[in-house]
């Protein structure tokens, strides 16, 4: 019988066909939904703490308007991405439970410290660079409501980095000190930006069944070698040096060849090794202890409000 109910079910996902809430799906196409969706979510949300650290210290009231702008829409996007998770009979107090345990993860990129201005820019240029890539192709995964939540997502995110572009751009305009700042900063975001795609295929434990599933419509490495191909030209326009002594064109190819990604340093990180691990999560905890009051005055307004109706 479940043979059947699988086959019928691959049958669907391979017609195109949108898998809804209410659909009967296999338990590890659910269980790995839950997983990837509620992580992506809790990547948005933590995401919000190292560009956060700068709307305080934004150079003019312009760039401030805007990295508010963006933050606002990061914790929107966690919103959006943690009711898509909901679909799928998983409740929001176990996904944060998973988050502020550790069991959960989060995008290993917000593990790095945001040392300058132009770590905001290289954020915005690079990381919503990087998910962007992803989303995009995300836009047409068979789960309806995650693939509904990116259309809405990507939309924002190509504001995130048109204006990360914009104050790089601005930063290489600027005095000597404002390029060697913008250049430190890709020195330190470029190669975690490459670590957002994730392991190589080969070492990817997900890839090759949530590809079947048309959960990943694009493999780990061919939206990596995506984000290369056209980050690499925009790099040169500002003027800034990829820090990557193997980069190079392929004319064979018709993509960069770029050199071997450190993975040491991405299961550190990945594993709570990061500079900023603990404190993203201690910042995280203290801010859902300072809101609980929040959460439990609305419970209450609507369970009095339901029993009135
Ligand atoms: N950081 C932390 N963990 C990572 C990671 C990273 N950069 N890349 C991979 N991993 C983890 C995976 O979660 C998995 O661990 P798990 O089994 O405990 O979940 C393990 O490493 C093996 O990786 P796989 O490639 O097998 O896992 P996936 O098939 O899930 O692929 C992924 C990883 C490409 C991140 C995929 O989950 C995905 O596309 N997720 C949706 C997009 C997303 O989450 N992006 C994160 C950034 S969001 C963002 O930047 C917001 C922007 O507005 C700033």
């Amino acid at each position: 019988m479940s043979k059947d109910r699988e086959q019928l079910f691959q049958n669907r996902i391979d017609a195109e066909q949108k898998i809804e809430p209410k659909d009967w799906m296999p338990d590890g196409y659910r269980k790995t939904l839950i997983r990837q969706i509620s992580q992506h979510a809790h990547s948005e949300v933590i995401g919000m703490q190292p560009e956060g650290n700068w709307i305080t210290r934004a150079p003019t009231l312009l760039r401030k308007a805007i990295l508010l702008a963006k933050v606002q829409d990061e914790a929107g996007h966690g919103l959006y991405l943690y009711g898509a998770a909901e679909t799928l009979n998983t409740t929001r107090e176990e996904m944060i439970a998973a988050l502020q345990s550790g069991k959960a993860k989060y995008s290993s990129i917000f593990n790095y410290p945001t040392l300058s201005w132009a770590d905001v820019g290289a954020i915005g240029w690079l990381v919503d660079g990087a998910a962007i890539m992803n989303q995009i192709a995300l836009c047409r995964t068979s789960y309806g409501p995650y693939a509904r939540a990116m259309v809405r997502i990507c939309k924002e995110e190509s504001f995130h980095q048109r204006q990360g572009f914009d104050a790089m751009l601005a930063l290489c305009r600027g005095s000597q000190e404002q390029q060697a700042m913008a250049q430190d900063a890709l020195n330190r975001f470029w190669w975690p930006s490459l670590m957002m795609f994730g392991p190589h295929d080969a070492d990817s434990a997900h890839s090759a069944q949530s590809v079947k599933w048309k959960i990943k419509r694009k493999t780990n490495d061919e939206l990596r070698q995506q984000f290369v191909d056209q980050t690499v030209p925009q790099a040169e326009y500002l003027g800034l040096t990829i820090p990557d002594t193997d980069l190079k064109w392929n004319a064979e190819t018709g993509h960069f060849d770029f050199g071997a990604i450190d993975w040491d340093e991405f299961s550190r990180v990945v594993n709570g090794g990061g500079l900023c691990n603990r404190k993203r999560l201690q910042h995280h905890i203290a801010a859902s202890e300072a809101g609980q009051w929040v959460r439990e005055a609305v419970h209450a307004y609507n369970k009095k409000h339901s029993e009135e109706r």
